[in-house]
């Protein structure tokens, strides 16, 4: 078992993570995301009758909006070719509709020959590495960092490198841009910048990512952005997009997603916006693969992002009622966690004080408490001692869990 593994998975540690000599070391050095390695647990203890909540994965409990389903019923009923593929770029109408969306965004002309439907943003993360990481090639990723990268890298045979963010008590986790700037080299291929950020629930401030951009602009440096989150801010926080930045294109890749915004994960669409010359590229990566996204889902896409937007008021308005409910909840148990308060997505990261690692924490909520929590090592080294805590489910969820987690520490005393 490859060393990174047994720090990072908790499946190592159960022993459902047998690796098979025959398979290749990109798929061996690899581990499946620790959110889902937690989910797999938390359902196996469900099956066998324990009342199990979650505090794991990063499921928003609203679902797609009613004009999404109903659009989707009538493209069923009306639509002869919906049981076909679409051409592998997408659907052309939803193309256009992304780039327009994208021009509004960024503040200059975005052309659809620019925009790749993809299923989910997940996809788009992992085209960009396949298509542009050589074995042995630096991918920086602020730490922590949302795990699927790490692991996305290492399938693409690139290296991780992990670059500290600053805990800061008065803005929370942000850029370090001078140990950014540090750890670009000659094999530096590309920075994840995931804004607002999954697990710590940053928003990164624009005076940073202005600073950023200008070391940047002077390297080879891609900059793919994760903006699976960009809607979803709190307390009227500034966002900044970096692909706003005309000097640091063309090498700028953006992974977007209707996931989280409109609840729709399980419909798997999202979209790449890059270079033109780059995208064709990428698309060799997405026909050897995916084909298309599906078809029916590129349908409710159009509908989401055309539609009515007051859903999306409602989700941020709710999540931020859930984010006041487990802060509260975290200030009750002050001698266990020490967090800072997110300025966006619906995860928050605290430290705990007990003298056991995030991993064996994790296992003892797990099967002590029965609440699933994610470790903080699989969102780097800088995550050790933190558990990931999503806020995305009900405010009753919220408090099952901490009334649970509570008890549990009552008792360790
Ligand atoms: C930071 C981040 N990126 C990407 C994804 C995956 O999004 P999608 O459903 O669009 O593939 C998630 C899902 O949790 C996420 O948190």
């Amino acid at each position: 078992m490859p060393k990174s593994l047994i720090s990072r998975s908790v499946l190592a540690t159960t022993g459902d993570n047998k690796v098979i000599s025959e398979v290749a070391d990109r798929v061996r050095n690899s581990s499946v995301s620790v959110i889902k390695e937690m989910m797999y647990l938390g359902a196996q203890e469900a099956t066998r009758g324990k009342d199990i909540v979650s505090l794991g994965v990063g499921l928003p409990f609203y679902p797609a909006p009613k004009h999404v389903h109903t659009h989707v019923i009538n493209k069923l009923q009306t639509k002869s070719d919906i049981d076909k593929y679409t051409l592998l770029t997408g659907l052309p109408e939803l193309r256009n509709i992304v780039a327009d969306i994208s021009t509004n965004q960024l503040g200059f002309k975005v052309s659809s020959d620019e925009i790749l439907i993809t299923p989910g943003s997940m996809a788009a993360l992992l085209y960009s590495m396949l298509a542009l990481v050589n074995p042995g090639e630096e991918v920086i990723l602020p730490s922590p960092y949302f795990s699927s990268y790490a692991e996305q890298i290492t399938i693409a045979e690139g290296i991780v490198v992990p670059v500290a963010m600053i805990e800061d008590p008065r803005v929370g986790f942000r850029l370090d841009v001078a140990k950014i700037q540090k750890a670009i080299n000659n094999k530096t291929k590309a920075i994840v910048l995931n804004n607002p950020q999954n697990p710590t629930g940053a928003v990164y401030l624009k005076e940073d990512l202005l600073e950023l951009s200008k070391i940047l602009k002077n390297t080879a440096v891609y900059v793919i952005t994760d903006e699976v989150y960009d809607y979803l801010l709190y307390d009227n926080c500034e966002y900044f997009n970096i692909g706003e930045i005309k000097e640091i294109w063309p090498r700028v890749i953006r992974c977007c997603s209707l996931s989280k915004k409109y609840g729709m994960m399980g419909w798997r669409i999202g979209y790449l916006h890059t270079n033109r010359d780059l995208l064709m590229n990428i698309l060799k990566v997405h026909d050897a693969s995916i084909v298309c996204a599906p078809h029916i889902s590129q349908e409710a896409a159009i509908a989401a992002l055309t539609g009515p937007q007051d859903c999306v008021k409602d989700h941020v308005k709710w999540l931020s009622d859930n984010r006041d409910a487990i802060c509260r909840r975290l200030d009750k148990l002050p001698e266990l966690f020490t967090y800072v308060k997110p300025r966006g997505t619906y995860y928050v990261f605290p430290k705990f004080n007990f003298p056991i690692k995030s991993i064996e924490m994790a296992k003892r909520l797990l099967y002590e408490a029965k609440v699933v929590t994610v470790p903080g090592i699989g969102f780097g080294p800088e995550g050790e001692n933190h558990l990931r805590l999503s806020f995305g489910s009900s405010t009753q969820v919220i408090h099952k869990a901490f009334d649970r987690i509570s008890d549990w520490y009552a008792k360790q005393k």
